[in-house]
């Protein structure tokens, strides 16, 4: 018993230091060409660009005087990209998107924001580790995982009748599952949101729901921001508020243009109605 108790710390241990060490690896930024020469670096400015804490991007030139973003100094949300294409992998496969050209819809990848995904299916759960599953889907608490995610102490997603199982894959634990058991990449959160949320998943794949840029043409090339670039799959409840997302200040209008005074003539319709 002690000895297992023993081993279980350790394993606690070993889980919550590799984490540290990989969280401490500088976001991949590449610096400016000069870098080296300039005389005093300002610091990196880092912003959002559609979920705070998990969709980060450090601005940088994507050529001289062409920045990779342009970022909101209200918000620090990004409010307008230099290439919509940037970081960006094509999106795979997707059910009833066969008409557009491969390689036109692409996405964000997830995994590299991800600090302990890497060790996911490696250093914890092995195969080996831990020897048995859950039975019921009856929230727990699993102090190895909250010491490391700390929002899963109180997973606010499905009120209390989904668990880590109906979205992570039980062998291949850093892949989400798809409804058939089958793991899928955490790159591609669609097709495991959409195995519930399937109105959702459907108004996505029309752009009712969620976010694009890119090409105007139907078919042009896109990037599809995913489902976990805007919703935190551990909470999208978020408590009595019952949305997983706070409510931020409007950005002020934009600027008038030179000359004009007011924006009234816009409330004035040429077609009467
Ligand atoms: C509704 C589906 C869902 C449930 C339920 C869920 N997860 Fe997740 N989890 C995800 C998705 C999707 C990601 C990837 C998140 C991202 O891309 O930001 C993730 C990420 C993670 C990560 C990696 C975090 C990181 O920063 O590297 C861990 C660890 C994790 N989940 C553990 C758990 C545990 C333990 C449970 C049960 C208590 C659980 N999850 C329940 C969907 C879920
Ligand atoms: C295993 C089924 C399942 C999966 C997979 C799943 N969800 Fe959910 N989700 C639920 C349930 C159940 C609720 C609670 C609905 C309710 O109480 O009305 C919920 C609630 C939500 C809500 C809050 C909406 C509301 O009506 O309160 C959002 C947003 C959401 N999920 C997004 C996601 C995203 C994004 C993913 C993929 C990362 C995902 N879900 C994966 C089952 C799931
Ligand atoms: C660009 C950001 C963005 C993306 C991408 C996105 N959503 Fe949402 N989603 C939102 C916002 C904003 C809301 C409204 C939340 C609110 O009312 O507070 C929402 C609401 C929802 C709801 C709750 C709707 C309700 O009736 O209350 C669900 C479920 C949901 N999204 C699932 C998904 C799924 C599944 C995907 C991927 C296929 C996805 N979302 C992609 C931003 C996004």
């Amino acid at each position: 018993m002690k000895k297992l108790t023993l081993s279980a710390m350790l394993l606690t241990l070993l889980c919550s230091v590799l984490p540290a060490v990989f969280a401490q690896e500088p976001a991949a930024a590449p610096a400016p060409a000069d870098a080296a020469s300039a005389p005093a670096q300002p610091p990196d400015i880092i912003c959002f660009e559609s979920r705070k804490g998990a969709s980060e991007v450090t601005k940088r030139d994507l050529k001289p005087g062409w920045p990779n973003v342009k970022c909101s100094s209200k918000t620090g949300a990004v409010l307008w990209w230099g290439d919509p294409f940037d970081g960006t992998v094509s999106m795979g496969d997707m059910p009833l998107l066969g008409h557009i050209p491969k390689g036109n819809a692409v996405v964000k990848p997830r995994s590299e924001k991800l600090a302990i995904l890497p060790l996911c299916g490696v250093a914890c759960h092995n195969g080996l580790v831990p020897p048995t599953l859950p039975k019921t889907k009856k929230p727990v608490p699993i102090p190895t995982m909250e010491g490391l995610v700390p929002e899963l102490k109180n997973l606010q997603h499905g009120r209390e009748r989904i668990w880590c199982l109906d979205c992570h894959h039980t062998n291949q634990r850093n892949k989400l599952v798809d409804n058939f058991g089958d793991p899928v990449s955490i790159d591609q959160p669609q097709l495991l949101c959409g195995k519930c949320h399937g109105d959702k998943l459907r108004d996505w794949r029309d752009g009712i729901h969620g976010k694009r840029i890119g090409e105007w043409v139907s078919t042009g090339k896109k990037r599809w921001f995913t489902c976990t670039e805007c919703h935190n799959p551990h909470n999208v409840q978020d408590g009595a508020r019952n949305r997983g997302f706070i409510q931020i200040a409007p950005e002020s209008p934009p600027q008038l243009p030179k000359g004009m005074k007011d924006a009234k003539h816009e409330l004035e319709h040429a077609v009467a109605h």
